[in-house]
């Protein structure tokens, strides 16, 4: 392809590329005239002094631990495990795929089996990932594409609510047909591979991708992983779990080794990664990152230990976009595919690590020729196990060239998708605060409409490449984060467009202003109305573009564009106030969440095309709102216990996961600090009533299984099978039909040294007003074991194990022992 046909630089950059999107800074006096000047001044001055959102100079504070992580001054190290095991599979799906992929791979010759693990390189091919066809053994290649919320990059798809919204709405059956409807749309385009589901959990709530993923409880991301990969390949498309593993900040996401013990990994971080991998998913992405000092894709200890022999996972690694970093060290270290192929991504340079150079290290031995068989093994085994041998289509579309007609057919992949997108958009809708009956909304006769937030992408909705919205000013509605993890908008609801349609049909007098920064405006608007509704925000996104000097990762826990001055201008003059937050995680809310004149507070995360008819169904009651936090709101930045590492000279900065097992609401209880709205927190129209919790034993009590149970041979069947049943009666105190989400969690004995909950169970039941629904749901062995360090292996705990059954982390209604 001809550099001149191609997209302008800012929109190839890819993810690790590290180039940033070269836009301009704005001229701010200019922009700023003619609007209110004292809001002006202090914008100006805040960016100069590194306050809020908009405008930094730089990250709150630094958190190098002074500490050494071993207490000594060793570096933490990953121990090698080799060889690669051969692919087995586990189930009969997979050893069927893999017996298809065996007798195929015979008509290759060693030339072929080298092109079906070597990207065809940067932007040679269609899509963001290419393996090139090999005509002679009739084999069509494979296109590889972001992203975990819908295809990117291309037209006529549904920009699909991102993972942090559907993981607020708790509801596996919703994981699934999202996941399900993003799979066909990927068909539909001819992409074979999804990008996606991105489960890296969220560490710290400043992480820059943590929206991409399920939130801040690997419980719930293993559910959010499990059932997403059901639906995507139900619907014929390969599942990628990515970024394996530890990839948890974009700071230094190319050089820091993230580093943590064993049992922090297989209980924090890689549970997801088990989810995904029994779900069935054909393939893993390697992170950017060191763990533990050693590259993630070429990790002996993470890949051909942790996860092809531990978690049998039977299909291929492929790297994430130039996370390969060696030839021969990757290749016996168990990667099976490079991306995009280039030595360098993203570049138009020739040459690869492996391509001609694996061939040689295969014809001189450094790499065994089984290996080489092995990797073209698994990646033809994902093909065969989703039927993609069979007529798949193929891209119908060209990533790096969207305006070139002879490649772009502009097919529409879109069905009737808005359905299941609006669904889980609302769904994800936390209520968090609801005072003198706010809500819901009953034809008011006036209102106002304030903040950027509200309104349309004024520019269009696909102008700042990877959405990286803004560049440093209001932009318009927050739908998405910014980055690989994006979609191009084929269509978008903005709050202000649904709710002006809404209003008509009440005959609500509707004001509004979308100037942030125009207070009198907003003050003189909101002074007149029965409810104003302040719509405000927060984003991160991917590392590659730095965003109002954010580098991916969020720079404070502030509100972007002065939120909090907006709120504070409109409370003083109207006492129902409504503040709808779209951000990308948590925000510092103290200077509002208790304001009286703040009614209600609606955390409508990142909702993706369905953005404002969602958000219209929660606030005027047709849909009754049942969303969860899938992470803690705290008041304060230092109350989280963990942080992005901004700051590190060294070549490979060592970021501690010293908190351990205390991320999240688990750092929270272990400490006893109080949130502002805890992990699992949200509010209904109605009200439910948790009863009569009891349990009983169902599978075998026989501790001795555990003397089979060694991690180095795989996890056995049995450690899965329901050992207690839970049941507990849930009821619809209130006078609204709705949906409830329960959880249900863990205290293990204290000697086990878990936090004090650890989440176990969820699920979202829809009852109707004044009726009482039974619930059961199961606990396996491996859930109520713990990691044991010493003994390598999942062990129960010796002691009293109890179950907390409630409506949030904090809101346990019932709690029952296990005997
Ligand atoms: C880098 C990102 O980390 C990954 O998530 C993405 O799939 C690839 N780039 C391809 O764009």
């Amino acid at each position: 392809m001809k550099l001149s046909t191609v997209l302008p630089l800012a929109v190839l950059a890819c993810a690790g590329s590290g180039l940033a999107v070269l836009s301009p800074e704005p001229d701010y006096q200019q922009l700023f005239a003619e609007r209110d000047v004292d809001a002006a001044a202090q914008f100006l001055e805040r960016r100069q002094q590194g306050i809020g959102g908009a405008g930094q100079n730089g990250p709150g504070y630094q958190t190098v631990p002074s500490v050494p992580f071993n207490g000594d001054d060793s570096l933490p190290y990953s121990p090698p495990f080799y060889p690669t095991p051969q692919t087995k599979g586990t189930s009969q799906k997979w050893k069927d795929a893999i017996g298809k992929a065996r007798e195929y791979l015979q008509q290759f010759n060693q030339t072929e089996k080298v092109i079906l693990t070597t990207g065809s390189g940067w932007e040679r091919g269609p899509c963001v990932g290419n393996i090139s066809p090999i005509p002679r053994v009739g084999f069509p290649g494979l296109c590889l594409m972001d992203g975990p919320a819908g295809v990117r990059g291309t037209d006529r798809v549904t920009s699909f609510p991102d993972a942090i919204t559907a993981a607020a709405s708790f509801d596996r059956d919703l994981f699934y047909k999202r996941a399900h409807a993003l799979g066909e749309e990927f068909k539909t385009k001819g992409a074979n591979i999804w990008l996606g589901p991105m489960m890296n959990v969220a560490r710290t709530p400043l992480g820059g991708r943590n929206w991409e993923g399920f939130g801040a409880d690997p419980y719930l991301n293993g559910e959010g992983s499990y059932y997403s990969v059901l639906g995507a390949q139900d619907a014929g498309v390969q599942a990628t779990l990515k970024h394996y593993i530890n990839n948890e900040q974009e700071h230094f996401r190319n050089e820091g080794s993230s580093n943590l013990d064993s049992r922090t990994e297989r209980e924090i971080y890689l549970h997801p990664f088990l989810r995904g991998v029994q779900a069935g998913a054909a393939s893993v992405m390697c992170s950017y990152n060191l763990v533990n000092n050693s590259w993630a894709c070429q990790n002996s200890e993470l890949l051909n230990n942790r996860l092809k022999t531990e978690l049998e996972f039977p299909g291929y690694v492929m790297s994430d976009w130039g996370a390969q970093h060696a030839g021969v060290a990757s290749a016996n270290a168990g990667l099976d595919m490079t991306m995009p192929g280039d030595v360098l991504c993203c570049s138009l340079q020739e040459g690869s690590l492996w391509g001609g150079n694996l061939t040689t290290a295969v014809n001189n031995g450094s790499v065994a020729t089984t290996r080489l068989d092995d990797m073209a093994t698994r990646i033809l085994a994902g093909w065969f196990l989703l039927g993609q041998d069979q007529g798949y289509p193929k891209a119908n579309f060209n990533f790096f060239d969207k305006k070139d007609p002879a490649t772009n057919q502009h097919v529409d992949a879109t069905a009737d998708h808005d359905k299941i997108a609006r669904e889980v958009a609302s769904a994800g809708t936390v209520l968090l605060k609801n005072r003198r009956n706010a809500l819901p909304l009953n034809k008011p006769g006036s209102m106002a409409v304030i903040g950027s937030d509200a309104g349309p992408l004024y520019q269009g909705a696909n102008y700042w490449p990877d959405r990286a919205q803004n560049g440093g000013l209001p932009y318009g509605t927050l739908g998405q984060g910014w980055g690989s993890g994006s979609t191009d908008y084929s269509y978008f609801f903005s709050p202000y467009e649904a709710l002006q349609s809404r209003a008509r049909k009440d005959r609500t007098g509707i004001a509004w202003n979308f100037d942030d920064f125009n207070l009198a405006q907003s003050v003189m608007i909101a002074n007149m109305t029965d409810v104003a509704l302040v719509f405000v925000s927060a984003e991160s996104g991917e590392g590659y573009i730095t965003l109002d000097r954010n580098e991916g990762d969020r720079n404070n826990l502030t509100l972007w564009n002065q939120g909090e001055q907006l709120i504070r201008n409109v409370t003083a003059v109207n006492n129902n106030t409504i503040v709808i937050v779209h951000s990308t995680g948590a925000v510092d809310m103290e200077s509002f969440a208790e304001n009286p004149n703040v009614t209600a507070i609606v955390w409508a995360n990142l909702p993706g095309s369905e953005s404002g008819r969602a958000l219209v169904d929660v606030l005027y009651g047709d849909y009754n709102p049942s969303g969860r936090l899938p992470y803690t709101i705290g008041k304060n930045r230092t109350d989280y216990g963990t942080d992005v590492l901004y700051y590190n000279d060294t070549v490979t900065p060592q970021i501690n996961y010293t908190e351990a097992l205390n991320i999240d609401y688990r750092y929270f209880d272990t400490k006893n600090i109080e949130p502002r709205y805890e992990f699992g927190f949200g509010l209904s129209y109605t009200k439910f009533a948790y009863s009569g919790a009891w349990t009983q034993q169902v599978g075998s009590a026989d501790n001795s299984w555990w003397g089979s149970a060694n991690a180095s041979t795989g996890l056995p069947e049995w450690l899965f099978q329901p050992k207690y049943e839970v049941t507990f009666s849930l009821t619809n105190a209130g006078d609204w039909d709705g949906h409830e989400v329960w959880q249900a969690y863990l205290e293990f004995p204290r000697s086990a040294g878990e936090p004090p909950k650890v989440l176990r169970g969820f699920g979202r039941e829809k009852i109707s007003k004044y009726n009482t629904k039974e619930v059961k749901f199961h606990l396996s062995q491996y859930d109520v074991s713990t990691w044991c360090n010493d003994k390598q292996q999942w062990l129960q705990p010796e002691g009293k194990l109890k179950v907390l059954i409630g409506a949030s982390s904090r809101d346990i209604r019932q709690a029952v022992v296990l005997n």
